[in-house]
């Protein structure tokens, strides 16, 4: 076995020095194997025979496809391509046959790393990291599906001729200053700044041109696959943009309609009282009474304590969650636990008291299921959500708020009777009962569900936004 050592992913001038040589010796591809770096120090095989006479042809054409081919990460390329110009010099027109199967895998191998070489060109996004004698330095992070980092390097180079600009990606960095181009290796993406002002800023804009009517959710996947979306500052805001293009293609509309109208109004489905309560509560403790003297409640996979809503009585904005989890569950009171914590963050930065607030959930006492020492929250069901759909409506009436704001879903069926899709109907003060409003929004634990930091950083951003316009609905 002819053993050949390359010296990188990358050495393609390596890999056509020795095919060069091995088609000279008229070695058969069976008889090489490509290695990369060190894999070949401890046995270094046989050495190429002495060359023949015959000088190899190969196209232009076909020697561009495979040197592009060879960026691939699939280890079996070196072999594939010699294997390829090697039977060229038998078959001259194997390029030109769609049905060969080498000639198959190498297009397809080709073709997936000019998409890889388009997707870093058109989403590498730079971050500012500094100013040095007047040349803006920026740095950039990316992962690559292939062996691309070296290729692109030009490309860059052209573009952002005016800037200093470093791109690190796993396994090679490249990096311009204006005149010279540098490769070097590869690094973490700890080593590159996640946030600046520039970024701020690209965000906003990005937000600002994205047009919900040109919105192709399809298309805009297929140009931008989710593997990208995570070193894409702008990429955080696409799933809450794409989930409220509709409403905001629905919000043009509605503007543009020339009554003017356009306040959304939603019918309330009325609830049932139980048989051994009347309602027209004077004060919240009588309420709460009463409720605890219910003892008709859903028992299954409840636990019996009863977490009730806090707040003035007067208060005039009113937030309703779910129900009480297990931290709540045992100090007795709502919103104490990590997504209260993360209400309590977003109530400072839309400067609301939340002393002033009245806080309550939909279901007034904990479902779980027990995994060993640990409650694990469950779901409340639509049966669950009505039997206290009625006491949320006493409480209502008693605080008579004039905003409500719905956290979730849960939230949202307890307050309408309905289930309404939470994307398409947040964000706006829609007219409840009486003169109130009504504004829904996202439950605070569904940002702590969120896996990465950069997509709960917009996400909360967005709840505040939402608390903020609840706020701006309260009369001066
Ligand atoms: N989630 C809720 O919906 N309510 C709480 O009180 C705590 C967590």
């Amino acid at each position: 076995m002819i053993r050949i050592a390359l010296a990188s992913q990358t050495d393609i001038a390596g890999w056509r020095e020795a095919a060069r040589k091995l088609l000279l010796a008229g070695v058969i591809p069976a008889r090489v194997e490509f290695n990369i770096g060190t894999e070949t120090l401890f046995d270094e095989g046989d050495p190429i025979p002495p060359p023949g006479d015959r000088k190899p042809v190969i196209s232009k054409e076909l020697l561009g496809d495979i040197q592009t081919a060879l960026l691939h990460s699939d280890p079996e390329r070196f072999a594939l391509g010699y294997r390829i110009v090697f039977r060229a010099q038998t078959q001259p027109k194997i390029h030109q046959n769609p049905a060969d199967p080498d000639m198959h895998i190498l297009r397809a191998l080709a073709k997936s790393v000019r998409r890889d070489i388009h997707k870093m060109h058109a989403f590498v996004r730079f971050r500012k990291v500094g100013e040095e004698d007047g040349r803006e330095s920026f740095v950039s992070w990316f992962e690559p599906e292939h062996h691309i980092t070296e290729a692109v390097a030009k490309f860059f180079q052209n573009r952002f001729t005016g800037m200093n600009w470093l791109i690190v990606t796993p396994e090679a960095s490249i990096a311009w200053d204006g005149k010279k181009l540098e490769v070097g290796p590869g690094g973490q993406k700890s080593d590159v700044p996640q946030e600046d002002a520039v970024e701020s800023e690209w965000k906003t804009y990005y937000a600002s041109i994205f047009n919900p009517a040109r919105l192709k959710t399809k298309a805009m996947m297929a140009e931008m696959p989710a593997k990208y979306w995570k070193n894409l500052p702008e990429a955080a805001l696409i799933p809450g943009l794409t989930r409220e293009a509709e409403a905001r293609m629905n919000a043009m509309i509605d503007n543009a309609s020339p009554d003017g109208e356009n306040a959304p109004a939603i019918a309330v489905k009325e609830t049932q009282a139980p048989a051994h309560a009347s309602g027209g509560f004077d004060g919240l403790k009588p309420l709460y009474e009463a409720l605890r003297a219910a003892n008709d409640w859903p028992r299954e996979d409840f636990s019996d304590r009863l977490v009730p809503g806090e707040g003035p009585e007067d208060a005039r904005m009113m937030f309703v969650g779910e129900q009480p989890g297990d931290q709540e569950d045992q100090a007795g009171r709502p919103f104490v636990g990590p997504a209260g914590q993360l209400l309590d963050r977003a109530f400072a930065a839309a400067q609301i008291d939340r002393g002033e607030a009245y806080v309550t959930n939909a279901v007034k006492r904990f479902k779980f299921v027990q995994r060993g020492k640990r409650r694990i929250h469950s779901k409340p069901s639509n049966d669950d959500i009505e039997y206290y759909r009625w006491w949320l409506e006493q409480e209502r009436q008693v605080v008579e708020p004039q905003v409500i704001v719905a956290l979730g879903a849960t939230a949202v069926r307890a307050l309408t009777g309905k289930t309404l899709t939470i994307s398409r109907n947040r964000s706006q003060l829609i007219d409840y009962i009486g003169s109130s409003k009504l504004l829904i929004t996202v439950h605070p634990s569904y940002l702590l569900r969120l896996p990465d930091g950069a997509g709960q950083k917009v996400e909360f951003e967005k709840l505040v936004r939402d608390l903020s316009l609840a706020k701006s609905a309260l009369p001066a």
